[in-house]
């Protein structure tokens, strides 16, 4: 086996060279493969479907216009995702506007920009909604909903128990009320629903679980006021690989048996069979990211751990003290070495959470090795803070044997932009 990785057919060695490290590295035609696999294989012949991209996952100029390029619809959840939509020339009827908590510039911005969908959280939103909708643009809006349904995964990323802050419970009065409240204003057209159940979901039964849920309630809200549902979007989710534990469900045997599902539901509810969206993030970007950083040393504890020193921190790479994620990672420059002593690999922030991977076995670290960690294309370059001012990496593109800078490296002149002196 060749002794260095390489990367859409770069060497990770030529990369550290051209860009230094940390650096965040995107396999361009992996990228575009999975775009090209939800587009393909969420299809079913009696249901309508689209797949939009969920921005928050990795989000620049560069993707907001391969995602273009590939057909997919963009979910941006700010003003600044909104932003890098516009100025990427992303067609805006194709936007959906997210968000829990959109502030009044935001919801003046999707509607200035007449963003495709706008997806309401709350009462609350909807009449500060009321209060700026002009003449000229008549909103599409669909209503968060949350089903109750328990997903398997981090409790900070289930969004659908009974005590989350996100959407509007159909086991709550106030949501009715509030879809009368939409469907009687006359300026908005209402489309239907959105929910999202969660990410990094491995169970294929709670995405049919959620569908059937939401299509009941179609069903209960057409029998009760009369009102036809046109879209229902059953958010993102969908589970990648980070390291050998992870098991995804084939995507191309599930989405038609779900769309099969919720057109045979539909039927039988003798309701009208909605148009489907899906939301993936992680599943369009998580493994096509690769992370590289160079080894400064290694320390062993008086208490015996072995610690790995890299040259990023939790500022380029927070998941796992978030989450507790787990990461497999090779030494990229020597992949032939035996993996011999169980490392954490940490970095440069002052916090003991400061932990790239709690525990891995690797080569012992020879200084300047060069650390290549997986799956990190999903919300490590949008997660990335500058904590401890440390300056954000570098992204970059690979494919066919060629790399091109998306994402300029932080500079300490970019670090001070925004602040002014104190004077006297
Ligand atoms: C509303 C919404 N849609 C889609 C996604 C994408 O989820 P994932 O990246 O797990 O596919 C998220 C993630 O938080 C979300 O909040």
């Amino acid at each position: 086996m060749q002794d260095i990785l390489s990367i859409g057919g770069v060497l990770v060695t030529e990369l550290k060279d051209k860009y230094q490290t940390p650096l965040y590295v995107m396999d361009e035609s992996k990228i575009r493969a999975n775009c090209n696999l939800m587009l393909t294989s969420f299809k079913h012949p009696n249901v309508s479907t689209e797949v939009i991209y969920a921005s928050k996952a990795f989000l620049n100029l560069a993707m907001c216009q391969l995602i273009h390029q590939e057909g997919l619809s963009l979910d941006v959840v700010s003003g600044g995702e909104l932003y890098t939509a516009v100025k990427a020339l992303f067609p805006m009827d194709k936007v959906y506007m997210h968000g829990n908590n959109k502030s009044i510039d935001e919801l003046y911005m999707a509607l200035e920009y007449k963003v495709g969908r706008i997806v309401i959280d709350n009462p609350d939103e909807f009449k500060r909604l009321q209060t700026l909708v002009k003449e000229d643009y008549k909103p599409h809006l669909l209503l968060r909903i949350n089903p109750g349904i328990e997903a398997h995964t981090h409790e900070y990323i289930k969004t659908t128990n009974h005590t989350s802050k996100f959407g509007m419970s159909i086991f709550s009065p106030e949501t009715l009320d509030l879809i009368q409240a939409i469907t009687s204003d006359s300026r908005f057209s209402f489309q239907g629903f959105h929910t999202h159940i969660g990410s990094q979901i491995f169970e294929e039964n709670a995405f049919i679980e959620t569908a059937t849920e939401i299509l009941k309630y179609c069903q209960m809200i057409q029998s009760k006021i009369g009102l036809m549902i046109h879209e229902i979007n059953l958010g993102g989710g969908f589970g990648a690989t980070y390291t050998s534990e992870d098991h995804p469900f084939d995507l191309n045997v599930f989405f038609p048996r779900l769309l099969d599902h919720i057109y045979q539901l539909s039927q039988s509810l003798n309701i009208k069979t909605p148009k489907v969206m899906i939301e993936p993030g992680r599943g369009v970007v998580a493994e096509a990211g690769y992370t590289l950083y160079t080894i400064s040393g290694t320390k062993t504890t008086f208490g015996g751990k072995n610690y790995v020193f890299v040259d990023g921190s939790m500022a380029d790479h927070i998941r796992t003290a978030l989450y507790q994620a787990k990461y497999h990672a090779v030494i990229g420059n020597r992949l032939n070495s035996a993996c011999v002593t169980q490392y954490t690999v940490t970095g440069k922030a002052c916090e003991s959470g400061d932990i790239i991977i709690k525990d891995i076995k690797l080569p012992n670290p020879l200084a300047n090795d060069l650390l290549v960690v997986y799956s990190t294309g999903a919300y490590h370059y949008s997660m990335s803070s500058n904590y401890n001012r440390l300056l954000k990496p570098a992204v970059v593109f690979v494919k066919d044997g060629q790399s091109r800078l998306v994402v300029k490296r932080e500079t300490y002149q970019d670090l001070l932009r925004n602040d002014l002196e104190l004077g006297r």
